[in-house]
Parts: structure tokens; sequence; C-alpha cells
């Protein structure tokens, strides 16, 4: 089985190797959690390697972003601007001819149809499902997402999907079942008065994983795992 890394210290072995290529995955948790912060840095250290990707940011801009990840040490010149291509809404509003809402998302899935026609990437982000869902105009949740998962497997992409849910017992989602692979984020307590970010994986189609918790920590320029506390 093709994997793509996570580039998350000592975390593919937990994952059984990595992520299964041509797979839709989501990264779920609550906010503040490192969620659009991992799918960068997989799109950034694939990018270095020369994996081409594409990252929607369905935000007006791209600006917060980029100011967080220059911040955290990603340098976003040379292979990196060559392979990375990030949409935010302002683009992609651009490149839309109607403002029809009831015709946003078609017209969502020919750009991502274009880009991906023009730039032949590996990797898709859509950061975030609940952000496209509102822009969105659908009558039934189940439906859409299923017509959304077929579309995406259609284009034949490893997907991540960023998924933002509201606390960390939210119930499963419809979106929960339709993915091959679900790795949650979290902020626990530690001690009396702390927080600890934390990350599992509960679900990865045809990888034998481990589903414990770890602690997911950011320093010297990386991501790693650590036993949680
Ligand atoms: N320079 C930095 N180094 C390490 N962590 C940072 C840095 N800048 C921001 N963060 C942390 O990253 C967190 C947000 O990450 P992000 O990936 O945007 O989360 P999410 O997408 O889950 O909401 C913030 O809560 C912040 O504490
Ligand atoms: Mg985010």
């Amino acid at each position: 089985m093709e994997v793509i890394s996570t580039y998350v210290k000592n975390f593919d072995r937990e994952l059984g190797g990595g992520i299964p290529k041509g797979h839709i995955i989501m990264i779920s948790g609550t906010p503040g959690t490192y969620k659009s912060s991992l799918a960068f840095n997989i799109l950034y250290h694939s990018a270095k390697r020369g994996i081409g990707s594409i990252y929607t940011l369905l935000e007006q801009s791209s600006d917060s972003l980029l100011v967080q990840m220059k911040r955290m040490g990603y340098r976003l010149d040379g292979k990196v601007k060559e392979n990375l291509y990030i949409a935010d809404l302002g683009r992609i509003r651009q490149a839309l001819t109607s403002t029809d809402p009831k015709r946003w998302d078609t017209g969502f899935r020919k750009y991502v149809e274009g880009l991906v026609e023009e730039k032949l990437p590996d990797i898709l982000v859509i950061d975030s499902l609940p952000v496209l869902e509102i822009l969105s105009y659908f009558k039934n949740r189940r439906e859409y997402l299923f017509h959304l998962f077929s579309w995406l497997k259609g284009l034949g992409l490893t997907t991540i999907l960023v998924n933002e849910k509201p606390s960390i017992t939210s119930p499963f989602g419809d979106e929960d079942f339709l993915a091959d692979g679900i790795l949650q984020t979290a902020l626990k307590p530690i001690g009396g008065s702390d927080l600890q970010r934390q990350i599992r994986c509960i679900k990865m189609r045809a990888m034998d994983h481990n589903t414990s918790w770890f602690a997911l920590e950011f320093r010297e320029g990386q991501f790693r795992i650590a036993p949680a506390i």
C-alpha cells in the first residue's frame, strides 16, 4: 500500500505506515487543536519532495493561515511555492461565474476540477467541511455528503478534509462513515490547570493502526507525538 507521510515524527508508524494514497481522510477536532497546521504540514513537506497539492481555504483570505505558518517557521519559497497552491475564498469567488447561491457548490467543484487538471496535484485539502456546507445549497445533508464524497473519490487524489467539531463528545456524523480515515485532535486537561493538545487515529481503512491518544507537540519547527499524559 502506497502511503503519504504525515511528517509528524513517530506518528506514521502508529497509523500502520501513513495515509494510504487516494483515500479521503478527515482531521476532526475542536478549534485550536492544530487541524489546519497539520494539513498544511503534510502539504509543505510533500511539496519539498516534489509532490503537488492544492489547499482550498474557505476563508476570505489566506493571510491568517500564512502568517501563522510563517511564524511557526514554514518557509514558503522554492519548491513549496512551486508545488503548493493555496486557493482562498476570495480567489475561488473570483473564478466563479455565477453568484447564484444554489450554483455555488457546482461552481466550486468545477473550479477544483480545473485546478486539478492544470496543476496535476497528488493531494487536496478542504479547510473546512462545515464552511463548505454553509456555502453550499442542499436540502438533505446525507445526500449532499454522499455526492461530495463520490465526487472527491472520482478526483482520484489523496484528500484531507478539515472538520471542525464543537466538542470532543460531538456525535459521529455521516461524514465519519464516508471518510476512509479519521484523525481526531483535542485539547485535554492535564494536571489541574493546563491543557495538552492530543491526537489519535480513530479510523484508517486498510491499515493496522493504533487508536490511542498521543500528545501532539510542535517544537523546533517540527510536529511530533509523545505519550499522552
Ligand atoms: N508559532 C507557533 N508555534 C506553535 N504553535 C502556534 C504558533 N502559532 C500559533 N500556534 C498555535 O496553533 C494553534 C492553532 O492551530 P490551527 O492549526 O489554526 O488550529 P485549528 O485549525 O485546529 O483551529 C493556536 O491555538 C496556537 O496556539
Ligand atoms: Mg483551522
